[in-house]
């Protein structure tokens, strides 16, 4: 193996102990940010995230808000509970836990979240801001990938980079940044000819596509810097145990050729829940008009 590992577990703390300094700092003004997060039904993994999400708001010094509703829920109880979110001052961050249960829109609940609360960026005026390089509020995956690879790199102006795979919450919020930052950019899908050459020509390559292990050594070029965004169980090798995870990046082969390389798991996942706690200090610090944190925004 020749790839250096970037240790996305050790940066994401970093990033934590910042924004729980800067938190410390709020409160001698009185202002303690305040984090509400709406999950719809029970879901295993989206309760395990949520958990999560909620242990380390707390740990950051934040007010966690913690709002679980039955998988049965109506649209206009949804809405409604959004409604009193953004009144609610002691709330700014609202975070609705995806993917909703089938009855209910996802794009009207996200939609029906106030912009300047919308941590996740998932709302449609944050997606054309950061679309028109105008301040937004970023999605936190993308947002974790963009400062591992400012980390890694210093400047990113002039890289060739890759996206694989075309999704609202990442693929094209990532092309964004990286544009924004500089780079020249592609984005690569399902229907992508030779993807593999594609792929080859790239200095950044961002693996966003859900399949497990797609992508291996010989569709890199040497040197290549490669974030693994991908989380999937393989199934168990036997009956009763539970199945590895490994990325979209086929590790063994890819970290014989790339320069660096995120690994799965402590890359990108730890970077996630780190930037939705930088974003909800960022949104407290726009609310009440002071100046934003530094490093922690795109
Ligand atoms: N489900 C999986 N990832 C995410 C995320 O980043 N935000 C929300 N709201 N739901 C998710």
């Amino acid at each position: 193996m020749s790839a250096t590992i970037i240790d996305g577990k050790a940066f994401a703390a970093e990033v934590r102990a910042k924004v729980a300094t800067h938190v410390a700092k709020l409160a001698e003004q009185g202002i303690k940010p305040g984090l509400a997060v709406v999950i719809v039904g029970d879901d295993p993994a989206s309760q395990v995230y949520v958990r999560s999400k909620g242990k380390q708001t707390v740990e950051a010094g934040m007010e966690s808000f913690e709002h679980k509703l039955p998988a049965d829920t109506a649209e206009a109880d949804l809405l409604a509970l959004v409604d009193r979110l953004n009144k609610d001052p002691a709330v700014n961050g609202i975070l609705v836990q995806l993917p909703l249960p089938e009855h209910l829109n996802e794009d009207l609940v996200i939609n029906a979240i106030d912009p300047a609360k919308d941590v996740d960026g998932f709302h449609i005026s944050n997606v054309g801001l950061l679309a028109t390089g105008q301040k937004a509020m970023v999605p936190c995956t993308p947002l974790g990938c963009l400062m591992l690879l400012r980390d890694h790199f210093g400047s990113l102006s002039g890289k060739t980079a890759v996206v694989v795979g075309r999704s609202n919450i990442v693929g094209k919020p990532m092309a964004q940044l990286l544009l924004r930052d500089s780079c020249t950019v592609t984005i690569a899908h399902s229907r992508t000819k030779d993807i593999e050459d594609v792929v080859r020509g790239a200095d950044i390559v961002i693996a966003a596509v859900g399949r497990a292990e797609m992508v291996t050594g010989e569709w890199l070029k040497p040197g290549a810097v490669v974030i693994d965004v991908g989380i999937n169980r393989l199934p168990p090798v036997e009956e009763g145990a539970k199945g590895r995870l490994v990325g979209d990046v086929d590790f063994a082969s890819a970290s014989a050729v790339a320069g660096a390389i995120t690994p799965v798991p402590g890359g990108v996942g730890p970077m996630t829940i780190a930037c939705l706690l930088a974003n909800t200090l960022t949104a407290t610090c726009r609310a009440n008009g002071l100046d934003e944190p530094e490093g922690l925004t795109a």
